[in-house]
C-alpha cells in the first residue's frame, strides 16, 4: 500500500514515515520544506534502508498535487502539512487560515478526483478548548480555541466531517494529539524548531546543550499539585505508531472516527525539568516567570478509546522521552543545519 504523507519531513511526519516503512508500507512524501529540511529524506533512508519518494511541492498547488496523484498510485493520505506555531498564528491569522484550510481543501478535492478515500488527519487536543473538564474524552463537544492555529484544526475537523457526510465512501480518522516530545532512538530525526523554540521540550534541550542560558517556566501559581501547568506528554514514536493503527482502521471503516492520542497521565513542567535532569545527568537551569497567555492550567487524555478500538497505547516512559530528546539534541546541536 502506498501512503501519501503531506508534511512528511516535519517532526511527526518524519517519525511516522519511519514507522510506516518499517511496517511494510510504501511512503510518498509531499512537503514544501517551509519549516523542514530535505536532509530528513536521507535520514529516513539511513534508519530504514528505504528512501521514500519525495515531492517538493506545496499541497495547496492543485496542479502539482494532481501530478503527484497521477504519477503515484496512492491508497491513503495522512495530512500533517500545516502551520503550527500558536503565537505566530495570533499575529498572522489570515496566513494561518489560508494555508491550513487551503491545503486541506485542495487535498480533499484531488483525492476525490483520483478516488482516494482514506484520510488520517493530524488534529490536536487544542480543539477541546477551555470549557471541557479533563481528562478529555472524544464524546465531548469541541470548545473555543484560544488562537487561530487551534481554530484551523477545529475547522478542518468540521470540513472533514461534512465531506464524509456527502461522500459515503470517505473514511476519516481524526487523531487528536496531546504533547508529543522525544525523538527516534537513533538520534537521526527529531524536532528542529527554527529560532527560539515555543514548545517546552526543545527549549529544555537547548538549555541543557548550552544554546540558551535558562528556561523560563511560565507560571508556578496555577491550581495544580506543584503550581506549574500539567500536560499529557507522549513519545513521538508512540504517536507515529498510532498513525499506522489509524491507517489500518481507516481501511476497514467508513465515516469519521476521532481518537485521542496521549498517555492519559499528566506531568507538570517542573516534573519534566527534573525528569530530564535525572534521565540525562545534565543540569537545566530555570527561573519562574509570568504565565503565558492562553495556557490552560492542565489537561490530559482519556486514552481508552484508542486502546480498545485501535489497539494502540503509548509504550514509552517519560524517561525514554527525555533520553531520546537529549540524544537527538546532542547529536544535532543545530538540528538539520550543518
Ligand atoms: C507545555 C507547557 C507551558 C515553554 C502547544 C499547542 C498545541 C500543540 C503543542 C502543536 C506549558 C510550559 C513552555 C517554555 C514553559 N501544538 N512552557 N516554558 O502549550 O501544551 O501546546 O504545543 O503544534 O496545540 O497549544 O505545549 O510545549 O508550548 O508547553 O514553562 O519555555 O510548558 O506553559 O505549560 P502546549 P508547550
Amino acid at each position: 500500500m502506498s501512503i501519501l504523507l503531506t508534511g512528511g519531513t516535519g517532526f511527526i511526519g518524519s517519525h511516522t514515515a519511519v514507522e510506516l516503512i518499517e511496517s511494510g508500507y510504501d511512503v510518498i512524501i509531499a512537503d514544501n520544506l517551509s519549516n523542514s529540511s530535505a536532509s530528513v529524506i536521507d535520514r529516513i533512508e539511513q534508519i530504514t534502508g528505504i528512501r521514500p519518494v519525495f515531492y517538493k511541492i506545496d499541497v495547496s498547488d492543485k496542479a502539482a498535487l494532481q501530478n503527484l496523484f497521477a504519477e503515484q498510485d496512492i491508497d491513503a493520505v495522512i495530512h500533517f502539512a500545516g502551520f503550527k506555531a500558536v503565537g505566530e498564528s495570533v499575529e498572522k491569522p489570515l496566513e494561518y487560515y489560508r494555508n491550513n484550510l487551503d491545503t486541506t481543501l485542495t487535498l480533499l478535492e484531488v483525492m476525490e478526483q483520483f478516488d482516494v478515500h482514506q484520510f488520517v488527519f493530524s488534529s490536536s487536543a487544542t480543539v477541546y478548548g477551555s470549557e471541557n473538564p479533563y481528562p478529555y474524552t472524544e464524546t465531548m463537544k469541541k470548545g473555543s480555541c484560544s488562537n487561530p492555529y487551534g481554530w484551523t484544526k477545529s475547522m478542518i475537523e468540521q470540513i472533514l466531517g461534512d465531506a464524509a457526510v456527502a461522500n459515503s465512501n470517505l473514511s476519516v480518522v481524526l487523531l487528536r494529539y496531546f504533547n508529543p516530545i522525544g525523538a527516534h532512538e537513533s538520534g537521526l530525526i527529531g524536532e528542529d524548531p527554527q529560532g527560539i523554540p515555543n514548545n517546552l521540550m526543545p527549549f529544555i534541550s537547548q538549555v541543557a546543550v548550552g544554546k540558551r542560558p535558562k528556561l523560563t517556566i511560565f507560571g508556578d501559581d496555577y491550581d495544580t499539585p506543584d503550581g506549574t501547568c500539567r500536560r499529557d506528554y507522549l513519545h513521538v514514536v508512540d504517536l507515529a505508531d498510532a498513525h499506522v493503527k489509524a491507517l489500518e482502521y481507516a481501511s476497514e471503516h467508513k465515516g469519521v472516527e476521532i481518537f485521542n492520542i496521549g498517555t492519559g497521565t499528566p506531568y507538570s513542567v517542573l516534573e519534566i525539568v527534573h525528569a530530564f535532569e535525572k534521565s540525562n545527568s545534565v543540569a537545566v537551569p530555570y527561573e519562574i516567570g509570568a504565565r503565558r497567555d492562553g495556557d490552560l492550567p492542565e489537561f490530559w487524555a482519556d486514552a481508552e478509546k484508542a486502546k480498545t478500538m485501535l489497539g494502540w497505547e503509548a509504550k514509552r516512559s517519560l524517561e525514554d522521552m527525555c533520553r531520546d530528546s537529549w540524544n537527538w539534541q546532542k547529536k544535532n546541536p543545530n538540528g538539520y543545519r550543518e
